[in-house]
């Protein structure tokens, strides 16, 4: 894995220009034999690299597959996605995967992907639409020093770090949706799943997952009137790797904002990507639905909203619609 690796970043470095099998052989130590098998695996991956006897091999494009060689290479993190990346093309859930490793002792940092989801879960007991080669499924493993009632800050800051990225791949009308639906003109795009493993006054583990739209043209009835990909909205192909790689970034970057300011910063983010405060709101909860408008959010993330008998209530989770929506 690791020679595949040295590999591709040599051929990414020369893009679209020959190097030859001796060269890469003596840079990477190993035989021109070795350097066969190893292109031909990354061919079987979907890269296509051209190879001529003459002049060696030469990379042309690489496959938008979210495979750790693709993650790891050109990713900016210090420990996000940088251990153990465990990729499958069908998985049933990366959150219950990640679970059951972090559960089994797994680092911070570990990442799971797959390429499709057959029981992706959604948040309030939802499934999670997950068509192969089309979305982002991934699930994070993080070891936040806090208690369990702190858990909800990294929903927050999961939240800001996927807006950021939205944000820097394509000039996107992007707004979070409290307390962690990624939003264009709307509609849903990206939706964040937090679990947690604790004792009654420590977090052992938090696993992120995130599920994005990303290469979608349609989506089934059901989803059609709340649900939109980056390619619906662009009408480009955004790279998924490219995608994948920026949220990880971010979300480092904000995970360490949170662990060396507090939750403060975060908060103000989130509150500048979400845009909430003074509109009419509905709130489903699982044994009631209320209706008013966003007086706030208060410094621990709880949503208030002034009620119809101007009362304010907290809210500590449900799931918002806003007044003109419709369903
Ligand atoms: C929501 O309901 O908005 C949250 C959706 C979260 C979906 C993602 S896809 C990757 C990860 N694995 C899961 O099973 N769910 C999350």
């Amino acid at each position: 894995m690791k020679t595949r690796n040295y590999l591709l970043t040599r051929l990414k470095a020369k893009r679209n220009q020959w190097i030859s099998g001796e060269a890469i052989g003596e840079s990477l130590s190993i035989s021109r034999t070795a350097v066969w098998k190893a292109i031909g695996k990354l061919r079987e991956q979907g890269y296509d690299i051209r190879s001529s006897p003459r002049k060696g091999y030469c990379l042309v494009t690489s496959p938008d597959h979210l495979v750790p060689s693709e993650i790891l290479s050109g990713l900016q993190t210090t420990v996000l996605g940088k251990g153990e990346i465990i990729y499958l093309p069908k998985m049933e859930s990366t959150n219950a995967r990640a679970r059951e490793l972090a559960a089994q002792g797994a680092p911070e940092g570990t990442l799971v992907v797959a390429d499709s989801q057959t029981l992706g879960r959604g948040r309030l007991g939802r499934t999670w639409f997950s068509p192969q080669g089309t979305g982002i499924y991934a699930s994070l493993i993080l070891r936040p020093p806090l208690p369990p009632d702190k858990g909800p800050r990294i929903t927050f800051v999961t939240a800001v770090a996927a807006a950021e990225a939205f944000v820097s791949t394509a000039p996107l009308n992007i707004r979070i949706k409290w307390p962690n639906d990624i939003l264009i003109h709307d509609r849903k795009v990206a939706g964040i799943l937090t679990e947690m493993g604790s004792d009654p006054d420590r977090i052992h583990y938090m696993v992120v997952g995130i599920g994005i739209n990303v290469h979608q043209k349609t989506f089934p009835k059901e989803l059609k009137k709340t649900a939109t990909s980056l390619f619906m909205e662009t009408k480009k192909r955004t790279s998924r790797v490219a995608l994948l790689q920026t949220f990880l970034d971010r979300m480092e970057h904000w995970y360490g904002v949170l662990k060396r300011e507090g939750f403060e910063p975060v908060l103000q983010r989130w509150k500048e990507l979400a845009d909430m405060e003074g509109r009419m709101i509905r709130v489903r909860m699982p044994d009631k639905e209320m209706a008013g408008q966003v007086e706030g959010i208060d410094s621990e993330g709880v949503l208030l909203l002034k009620d119809e008998a101007g009362q304010i209530q907290r809210i500590l989770s449900g799931d918002v619609l806003f007044a003109q929506e419709k369903e």
